[in-house]
């Protein structure tokens, strides 16, 4: 009995995960306001933040507010930074170690090429953005 559980809910989470695969395509024309949406409350600095990942910096292609796709969900990297103290800008500038899943750093390595031609207050906003998704 055990042992179906756990054959089922592999079976769900590996039905999960193509799901999300498949939406993402559908998804890149919506913005990342749906569900828990904090834009109403955001920074002018965090609003950049915003258009940047959305728009240029393509980041919600791999990034979704709260589950992981490709990459980790904006509230978990939020957390991570919060807990760790972790300094995000450094991190796209390339000048510091990736700490939420350094095994899958190779996959968001190439947008680093990107990131670190943006200016400080891109960066800044980029990351004004992201810790809007800690819960308050
Ligand atoms: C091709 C997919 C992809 C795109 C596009 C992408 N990322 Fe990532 N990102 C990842 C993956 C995978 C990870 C997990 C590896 C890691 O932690 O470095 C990650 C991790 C991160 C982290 C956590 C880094 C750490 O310390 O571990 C931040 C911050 C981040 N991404 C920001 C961004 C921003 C900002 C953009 C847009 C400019 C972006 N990402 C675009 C895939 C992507």
């Amino acid at each position: 009995m055990k042992q179906l559980l756990t054959l089922l809910t592999i079976i769900t989470l590996f039905s999960c995960k193509k799901e999300e695969t498949k939406n993402t395509a559908v998804d890149q024309n919506t913005t990342v306001s749906e569900g828990s949406d904090p834009s109403a409350s955001l920074s002018a600095e965090a609003k950049l933040g915003q258009e940047i990942f959305d728009g240029k910096g393509n980041c919600f292609s791999c990034h979704k507010p709260d589950q992981k796709i490709v990459g980790p969900s904006i509230q978990e990297i939020a957390k991570m930074y919060a807990d760790k103290k972790g300094n995000m800008v450094n991190f796209l500038l390339g000048e510091s170690e990736p700490i939420v899943d350094p095994s899958q750093y190779d996959t968001m390595k190439a947008n680093i090429y990107l990131t670190k031609n943006f200016s400080e207050e891109e960066l800044k906003g980029l990351e004004a953005y992201f810790m809007s998704f800690l819960p308050k």
